[in-house]
């Protein structure tokens, strides 16, 4: 038997594993600035915490969820999005009582889903995400996707398009549910299975079939806006007129529903493109909840909030070169020239380690030129070689691999020599602040 990965799961490493790290720590710092604290939850969570609020009506719930009994016979799910995890948490912490609100909780960690697997589209992946709890406003609406519009934005995205909608309130959607069902009853034999079974259980789930030739159906189907409540309406212009005063564009697109069930009021998504033209699918999906704390329990309290797939971000600015910037390099290669002085260098690797720049060596000798060929491979900056000749007299020899400059250093000055290094190196334009990790570790 061959030991592969399980469909639709995927291996993360080296650049990529660093440029989702980067992603994450952009992710978490714009968050910071937004005053959000990091929630870390179970990945395992009992099914109902699905089943009762992201929705029997959602595809999510009905066909992706990795569901499975314990040893103790009871169900419990891996969880396929954070959002119903995280409010579990705030109703059985009691957060909402004891802490001040809105509770501003971010996240970033695996979901899995047992969907088809295609371009874009895993059965594990990364989500990062926010909710924020216990306020209900406009405002807190505008704040979040303005929030997550700088995420994308430090990230380098340029062409973002930002679609919003509203599903307005629980009345309005009772009354949009009855109209979609009065005009797909007649066409519903003609329409995909999934789709006979979404209008027994939510009609305005069938607004997000895939099937082409449903989709066509959909285009004639009723709008949302001819059933919204006037607060809705009112609630919806609102939150266009404070994201529009912040500057950011949107392209109202009124098929937008979202494939989760908890959604009441304003939900967005934000798409990009990649410049080759290959559309990943959404990045980023969200919107405002009300009924979810009572659900689990709790009092009655509004949250909003979205998530984007790292993978798709990823693939996207991969595709753009937003990583060329990224250093991954290591800052300094150190070189034996023979056995003899092995310890030594071992010593000396382990000191330029401890002055905060990141460096390594070979375990044994090796020829200077396989040495160097190392060095490239792991994008060093710099190579230091050291000798017995030389360690007798206390120097080594630094070299800009680069500039391909060497010059002569005193040992016992190895912490004035780097920071001259990389600092020259800043100096004359070679490198950003971040190429080397000093001011990282210290
Ligand atoms: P969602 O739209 O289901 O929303 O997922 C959010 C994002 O996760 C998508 O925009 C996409 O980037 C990524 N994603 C979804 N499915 C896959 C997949 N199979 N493979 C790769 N990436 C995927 C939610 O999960 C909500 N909990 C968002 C939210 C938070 N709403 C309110 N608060």
């Amino acid at each position: 038997m061959a030991y592969i990965a399980v469909k639709g799961m995927q291996d993360i490493y080296k650049d990529q594993a660093a440029s989702f790290n980067y992603i994450e720590e952009v992710f978490k710092a714009v968050c910071n600035l937004y005053g959000y604290h990091e929630f870390r939850t179970p990945i395992l969570e009992y099914t109902e915490v699905f089943d009762r609020s992201t929705g029997e009506s959602s595809d999510i719930v009905r066909k992706e969820m990795y569901t499975f009994l314990d040893k103790g016979d009871r169900s419990v799910t891996m969880r396929p999005e954070f959002t119903a995890g995280v409010i579990r948490s705030v109703v059985e912490n009691k957060l909402y009582a004891t802490e001040d609100l809105p509770i501003k909780a971010c996240y970033v960690g695996p979901v899995f889903r047992y969907d088809r697997p295609q371009l874009g589209r895993y059965r594990q992946f990364t989500q990062a995400g926010v909710e924020c709890i216990g306020q209900d406003s406009a405002r807190v609406d505008a704040e979040t996707i303005c929030l997550a519009i700088q995420i994308l934005s430090m990230l380098g995205f340029e062409n973002l398009t930002l679609k919003i909608n509203t599903i307005g309130d629980a009345e309005s959607r009772a009354k949009y549910r009855e109209a979609l069902k009065a005009y797909f009853e007649p066409k519903i034999s003609t329409m995909c299975e999934d789709c006979q079974q979404r209008i027994k259980l939510n009609p305005m789930r069938i607004l997000d079939c895939k099937v082409e030739a449903d989709q066509e159906i959909a285009k004639g189907a009723p709008k949302m806006k001819e059933f919204l409540s006037e607060a809705s309406e009112k609630r919806f212009y609102e939150t266009l007129s404070i994201i529009h005063d912040l500057g950011i564009e949107y392209e109202i697109d009124d098929s937008l529903v979202r494939g989760l069930d908890y959604y009441g009021e304003v939900v967005f998504e934000i798409h990009a493109k990649s410049k080759a033209g290959i559309d990943y699918g959404a990045l980023l999906g969200g919107g405002h909840y009300d009924g979810m704390l009572k659900t689990f329990g709790g009092p009655e309290m509004a949250g909003v909030g979205f998530a984007f797939g790292l993978e798709r971000v990823y693939s996207v600015m991969k595709d753009n070169d937003l990583f060329k910037e990224l250093d991954n390099g290591l800052d300094v290669y150190v070189m034996p020239v023979g056995e003899s002085v092995l310890d030594d260098v071992f010593e000396l690797t382990s000191e330029i380690r401890t002055l905060g720049y990141s460096a390594e060596t070979p375990f044994a000798a090796l020829k200077l030129g396989s040495q160097f060929k190392k060095a490239e491979k792991r994008g060093a900056k710099f190579a230091i070689i050291l000798g017995e000749d030389e360690l007798a007299k206390g120097v080594a020899q630094i070299k800009n691999l680069k500039t391909q400059e060497q010059k002569e250093f005193k040992l016992d000055q190895l912490e004035e020599t780097l920071d001259d290094a990389f600092g020259e190196d800043d100096d004359d334009g070679c490198g950003e602040p971040h190429e080397h990790s000093k001011e990282e570790t210290k």
